[in-house]
Formats: structure tokens, C-alpha cells, sequence
């Protein structure tokens, strides 16, 4: 069927200012877009489905490259199907999801099959990632070309540091042979100890064991002397201090191949969000300090944060309802990430709607080399359309993800997706999966 997205203020993803126009969608693609169409002309005789846009934004699908898919192995905290459609639910056309399954994604079979349950059961497109090491543990290096021709766009041992300078150096030598991403999870083990929170004012207050901004900045320092070396790519995961931030600055000031990522829950919430011991504010690396929040936002204006990614880590909630220091690490992220990111960050004046659209979509497609993040004609119709007014209440019991660890809980947001196609085809619509 054709879709006709009707006055919309249309954000293409090419830099450009975003300007109002209508959208025709016919075979799965853009095939036009003008000022005005008509609705009678365009039908031809056809079914056409029209949507309404007025006062919508109109963007290429969200697209975010740190996922946690889960499957196989770990499907009572979520599956391909369940987390597919949470992603719709958020916006998202399209996810790349972390290999730190059960067993790791660290090899072609793998990669296929998750491929496989993704073509059978996913309503949005799914990149695998392939792990570094095998089995994940940080020491003997994964085949990295077979992993790339079953399919992965990036290769991540996510969850885990390679502690090992050494593999990590060999890793991205070989990385550079297939044009593969590393992605990289910066926590020193040995100075992240049993921390569970940051290391700082609250982690003394609350009795815990801190996790110091150190243990991230040696590694991010690490990594980036290593892509300097080996002239790799590196992609730094989910950076959270700004001595981070300040170390991928410099870094892109010398011209080593770097980007980075920020989560949208390191951009609103401080260590403080622990006092109340809430497990669902227990996330790896951990919430940090207002000066870093200040830092990120600072990053992503500047550009030395290319990214938003959720880091979508569901866990059940008999794994979240344990003592703050025995829970699990992680947090739900697909279905808050754009409204949380709307209320803080384009409401406020801190990204334009078109920056944001190039954090969440435009570049998230750059780093990884997936398809997407732009609005072309002629190209698959991978589209968002968000209602920028609506206020919405977050309520976990209503997500499509089987994790309901959100510490966004009763949170009161502006902003949410509409409607999701994939394909030229709709599957989310005013929060239904269809
Ligand atoms: O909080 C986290 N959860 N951080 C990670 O790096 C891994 C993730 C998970 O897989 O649960
Ligand atoms: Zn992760």
C-alpha cells in the first residue's frame, strides 16, 4: 500500500534545515517528496494510506547502535521479538545489538542465526555486532572476516573490558583488513574492583563500593593510543565522565580515527538517583556527576560525541529486586530514549531538532556503515514520525520490552514517536505494534 505523509516538517537527515513538505512512499521506498501532493493524483485508483503530519516532525528512523537483544541464551530477560518491538515503540527503524549473549555472537553460525530470528520475528532491522575474543574473554582473537560475511557491522566484547593492551592492539590491526568498527567498553577490572555505583560523595553516604571516573579514562586513553598506533578505528561505548569527553576531543583534534557515544540516561541522571537504592539505577559504566552531565551535553554540541546510544540492557526483575550490590548491571532504554532526550536536551535549546535527529540516526548509521539516517528518494523508507507537543507519563508495565528495569519510572516527558516504517511499511502506530 502507499503512504502519504501529509504537512509534515520534514528532517532529512542531509544538515539542511528542516522544511514542510509531504512524503509519498510506494514499493517499500521515498518516491516523492514535494511541497504539495495530491492526495487524488498520488492514489491513482490505489489504496493510500494518509497520515497526517501537521505539526509532526518527519525523520529518518532512529537508529541506535548499542543493544541488548539478549538472544540467544538469555530470553527470559528478552528476545528479538520482544526487544524489536520496543524499539518501533521508541522510534527505532533500526538496532545493532551486542553479542554478549549465551553463547557469545563470536562466530558466523551465531551471527546467522540471529540473523535468521531477526528476519522471522523482528518488526526493525537488527546489525549483529561479533565479539572480539572468543567466548568473550579477552584473550584469543575471534575470525574476524567470517564474522563480517555472516553479517556483523561492528565487533564489541561490550560488557567486558579486553584488559590485555596487547589483544586489544592485535584486534585492531586485524580489524583494519575488513573495515570493522571496534567498539569499546572503557572500565579498567582492576580499579572498577566490586564497585557498583561511582566512586564519590553518595558511594561513601549509601555504603557502597565506588567505581572511580578513572577506571573509564585510562581505557578511553588506552584505546585511543592504540587507534593512534594502529591507525584502527575505535568507537568508544557508552562514554560517561568528561575526562572522557576531553580525551575523544583532543584525540579528534589529532586526527586518530575515534567517535563516541553517550547514553541518554548519563545525560539526565546523577549518582544521586542511587540514594534511594533503586537496582534500576545501577547501570555500567555508573551515573556520574552534574559536571559531567555538563560535559556530555557540551560533547555532543561540539561534536565530539557523535551519538546517542540507549545501551538497552533488559533484566528480569527477580535479577533487579536483589540487594543494590548483587543486581545485575543495566537499564531499559528504547522506549524513553527520544522523549528523555526531547525534554532534556531539545526543550531546553541545548540540540536543535536537526542535531538531534544527527545524534540518534544520521550518525549513528555513519559509524557503523548501516543504510539509513537519511531521507533520499528512491532509498527504503525508513521513517519516524514524532508528535514533538504530547506529554506522556513513563510506565514500565506498558513497554514492549520484557525489561522493565527503567529508574525513568512515572517520569513525565514531551515527545514521542508516532509512527515507525520500516520498509514503507508501518509497524508502530500511536504506540501500537502492528
Ligand atoms: O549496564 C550495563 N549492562 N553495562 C554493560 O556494559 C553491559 C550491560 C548488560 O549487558 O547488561
Ligand atoms: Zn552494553
Amino acid at each position: 500500500m502507499k503512504i502519504l505523509i501529509k504537512n509534515g516538517l520534514v528532517i532529512d537527515g542531509s544538515g539542511n534545515k528542516g522544511y514542510q513538505a509531504d512524503l509519498l512512499i510506494n514499493n517499500g521506498v521515498v518516491e516523492k517528496i514535494a511541497e504539495h501532493l495530491d492526495i487524488e493524483f498520488e492514489a491513482g485508483g490505489e489504496d493510500v494510506k494518509i497520515v497526517d503530519a501537521k505539526g509532526k516532525i518527519v525523520a529518518p528512523g532512529l537508529i541506535d547502535i548499542h543493544v541488548h537483544l539478549r538472544e540467544p541464551g538469555q530470553e527470559a530477560k528478552e528476545t528479538i521479538y520482544s526487544g524489536t518491538r520496543a524499539a518501533a515503540n521508541g522510534g527505532f527503524t533500526a538496532v545493532a545489538c551486542m553479542p554478549n549473549t549465551e553463547p557469545a555472537v563470536d562466530n558466523r553460525a551465531t551471527v546467522e542465526m540471529v540473523q535468521a530470528i531477526a528476519a522471522r520475528e523482528g518488526v526493525t532491522k537488527v546489525y549483529p555486532i561479533g565479539a572480539i575474543t572468543k567466548g568473550r574473554t579477552g584473550k584469543e582473537l575471534t575470525e574476524f572476516g567470517d564474522l563480517q560475511a555472516g553479517g556483523v557491522k561492528a565487533l564489541s566484547d561490550d560488557g567486558d573490558e579486553i584488559m590485555r593492551s596487547d589483544v586489544m592492539r592485535r584486534a585492531l590491526e586485524y580489524s583494519k583488513a575488513f573495515d570493522l568498527p571496534i567498539i569499546c567498553h572503557c572500565e579498567d577490572n582492576d580499579l572498577a574492583g566490586n564497585g557498583v555505583m561511582n566512586e564519590g560523595y553518595w558511594s561513601t553516604i549509601l555504603g557502597l563500593a565506588g567505581i572511580p571516573a578513572l577506571a573509564e579514562e585510562l581505557m578511553v586513553a588506552r584505546d585511543i593510543e592504540l587507534a593512534r598506533l594502529t591507525n584502527a578505528r575505535v568507537h568508544i561505548a557508552h562514554i560517561s565522565t568528561k575526562g572522557s569527553v576531553e580525551l575523544v576531543r583532543q584525540a579528534k583534534k589529532k586526527g586518530i580515527k575515534v567517535t563516541a557515544e553517550v547514553g541518554p540516561h548519563h545525560l539526565v541522571l546523577t549518582e544521586a538517583a542511587v540514594a534511594n537504592y533503586d537496582t534500576n539505577t545501577k547501570v555500567n559504566p555508573p551515573l556520574r556527576l552534574k559536571e559531567d552531565i555538563d560535559a556530555l551535553i557540551a560533547g555532543l554540541v561540539d561534536g565530539t560525541v557523535d551519538a546517542i546510544a540507549t545501551d538497552h540492557a533488559p533484566h528480569t526483575e527477580e535479577e533487579k529486586n536483589q540487594e543494590y550490590a548483587y543486581a545485575p548491571f543495566g537499564l531499559v532504554g528504547l522506549e524513553t530514549a527520544l522523549g528523555l532526550m526531547i525534554s532534556a536536551l531539545v526543550i531546553p535549546g541545548h540540540l536543535t531538532w536537526e542535531q538531534l535527529i544527527e545524534k540518534m540516526s544520521v550518525n549513528p548509521a555513519k559509524i557503523l556503515a548501516l543504510p539509513g539516517g537519511k531521507i533520499n528518494l528512491n532509498s527504503p523508507a525508513d521513517i519516524v514520525i514524532i508528535n514533538p507537543d504530547i506529554k506522556w507519563t513513563v510506565d514500565a508495565q506498558a513497554f514492549y520490552s520484557q525489561g522493565k528495569n527503567t529508574p525513568f519510572q512515572g517520569w513525565e516527558l514531551q515527545g514521542k514517536a508516532e509512527m515507525t516504517i520500516v520498509n514503507g511499511k508501518v509497524v508502530m502506530e500511536e504506540g501500537k505494534i502492528l
